[in-house]
């Protein structure tokens, strides 16, 4: 049994190992993508259902395509569509969905704690799709297997983060899984958005405002981004400001160590934190996060589900 728990809410309370464990799965299923065909019919006649409450296009169509490819059959809940326009609660609505027989829910809510509250009222599993501000687990796994696909063993290596880390679940599941494997993670971006405090995060956490000096010896560049839908635009003059402060160029490219790369876990701010040049260049990696996102989701779904390691062949080390 890799994962202890029936739902995965955050990294802050997933255990090293079982982060590892989960990789080593999504491994698994990332080979998968290679094969001519690319579904497995390992959850036939289970069912998911999708319960997104906020906008998305990746981890949307990402739990979308991990379910098919795993051959579940699978619901997708509109918001904008259902009784909720009519004033029916989340709880209720969830419940009415649980008594129809699902084996899961994936939630994306904009209300931290939102995919916890709901995994307490019901028996079936639930996977945080993104809550708020809280914690996005699935980005944070993907984000990590991307690091290892490149440098093996995260102990040591430094990962910077920038941006709106304040407002950002992102840069949460990053921190909590980062630290716990070891990596040390620096957090950059203007005192409005990295307050001083986000660096009791953790021992291996340091906040640095200087942007050069935060990417000098970094391994990684986690570039995030700008959330203006949640306000973050009033803690900058201007986009303009921001992208000439903290914005990822070629420049600041270019003063990077050789073999550093650069990530976004999208949707991208073309030429506010990141410069198309850097979006579309040599250095980053930015696909590949999204490919690998739908592996983690086939490996936490097949987890999950009681879906035995052993049975894929592979090493849960
Ligand atoms: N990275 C991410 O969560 O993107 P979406 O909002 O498109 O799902």
């Amino acid at each position: 049994m890799i994962l202890a728990n029936k739902d995965v809410l955050g990294l802050e309370e997933m255990p090293a190992e079982e982060i590892l464990g989960v990789l080593d799965i999504a491994a698994q299923f990332r080979a998968v993508f290679d094969r001519p065909v690319r579904s497995v019919p390992i959850m036939r006649g289970r069912t998911v259902v999708n319960f997104f409450h906020e906008p998305s296009t990746r981890t949307r169509i990402s739990f979308e395509l991990a379910e098919k490819r795993l051959s579940a059959d699978i619901v997708n809940f509109s918001a904008a569509t259902s009784s909720f326009k009519k004033g029916e609660t989340l709880r209720d609505t969830a419940e009415n969905l649980a008594a129809m027989k699902i084996d899961m829910l994936i939630v994306r809510h904009g209300s931290p704690g939102s995919a916890r509250y709901l995994a307490k009222v019901l028996e079936c599993s639930v996977i945080n799709a993104g809550d708020g501000g809280h914690e996005h687990p699935t980005q944070g796994l993907l984000d990590i297997m991307t690091m290892r696909q490149r440098l093996g063993d995260l102990r040591g290596r430094k990962v910077t983060i920038i941006g709106d880390i304040a407002h950002s679940r992102v840069a949460r599941s990053n921190i909590w899984g980062l630290t716990k494997l070891g990596a040390e993670v620096t957090l950059c971006g203007p005192p409005t958005m990295v307050p001083g405090a986000l660096a009791k995060l953790g021992e291996k956490v340091r906040v640095e405002h200087d942007l050069r000096t935060a990417v000098a010896d970094a391994d990684v560049l986690n570039v995030l981004r700008i959330q203006l839908e949640r306000g973050a635009g009033k803690g900058f003059p201007s986009n303009r400001e921001y992208h000439r402060m903290y914005g990822i160029t070629e420049d600041v490219v270019h003063g990077l160590k050789p073999e550093a790369f650069v990530m976004h876990p999208g949707p991208m701010n073309r030429d506010v934190e990141i410069a198309s040049e850097v979006a579309d260049g040599p250095r980053q990696v930015i696909l590949d996060q999204v490919a690998n996102g739908v592996a983690v989701r086939m490996a936490l779904i097949y987890l999950l589900s009681g879906g035995d390691p052993r049975a894929l062949g592979g090493s849960t080390a």
